[in-house]
């Protein structure tokens, strides 16, 4: 895992849009892995940025969503397809028929959870994966305790989780749905790269127990030392219990050139 520390969550996101622009730009039919929550909200400002102001172009790109909840139809404020459309897919120019996120209504869950998995396969497979990470350590809403090896199903959301994300649902508990469709650890595995963004000093625990602590269930983002290419951003605070992490900053600040991201 290379981990990146930056001063800022805003630095971090530049880098992390600059990373995602180069693989658009490279590969411009690729498949991105989408996330939701506070954390890539900067990440997808630079990057409508971009496609505002220097043309970068997403008509060829096809997403999937790591996850939606159970029962918020798309028009509800809070679920994640309309998150998405609001902090994303307005303001840039991915096709609607590219776009995939579960269907948290589906009346028939686990086939709901079946074609999603299907639909990742048909098209190709997922190139790069952009993923917070939970203060437990879940990614997508891979709970602590969920499988190393588990695909697109339904979860129940921890109580953490739940508290943690009333802050989305005006602080109010009771709103918060409590089960959700989320692809497995193992599918987030199957992608070709992932990104990983951390930020803030409530994170830091988590990302150090996924980058340097033994490979478990317990915090499902350590199933991440196991793939072959994960890019990790943090700022300082969420860095701050990583042991190594003067080390990581050594390794940054002397990338190769033709390793160095930014072009
Ligand atoms: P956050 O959530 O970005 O809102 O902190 C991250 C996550 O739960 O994966």
């Amino acid at each position: 895992m290379e981990i990146i520390i930056q001063p800022t969550p805003e630095a971090g996101s530049i880098i992390a849009a600059q990373i995602i622009a180069k693989f658009v730009r490279t590969k411009p039919d690729c498949v991105l892995g989408l996330a939701t929550g506070s954390t890539p909200l900067a990440t997808y400002r630079e990057l409508a940025r971009m496609h505002r102001e220097e043309g970068l172009d997403f008509s060829k790109v096809t997403t999937f969503n790591l996850d939606e909840y159970v029962g918020l139809p798309p028009e509800h404020s809070q679920s994640y397809h309309a998150f998405m459309d609001e902090h994303f897919f307005r303001h840039v120019n991915v096709p609607r028929a590219h776009i995939h996120i579960p269907d948290g209504m589906a009346c028939d869950v686990p086939a709901e959870c079946a074609r999603y998995e299907a639909a990742i396969i048909a098209a190709g497979g997922i190139d790069l994966q952009l993923l917070g990470i939970g203060t437990d350590g879940h990614i997508g809403f891979n709970e602590p305790s969920s499988s190393l090896a588990s695909r697109t199903r339904i979860k129940t959301l921890t109580q953490r989780t739940r508290a943690d994300n009333a802050r989305f649902f005006g602080g109010d508990l009771a709103q918060v749905p409590f089960h959700c469709i989320t692809m497995g650890v193992g599918t987030i595995m199957a992608s070709r790269e992932v990104l990983m963004l951390a930020f803030g000093k409530n994170k830091a625990t988590a990302v150090a127990a996924a980058a340097e602590g033994p490979i478990t269930a317990m915090n499902p983002a350590s199933a991440l030392q196991m793939h072959p290419v994960v890019k990790c951003i943090v700022d300082e605070p969420a860095a701050e219990k990583l042991t190594r992490r003067e080390y990581y900053r050594w390794v940054y600040q002397n990338k190769p050139i033709w390793q160095q991201i930014s072009g």
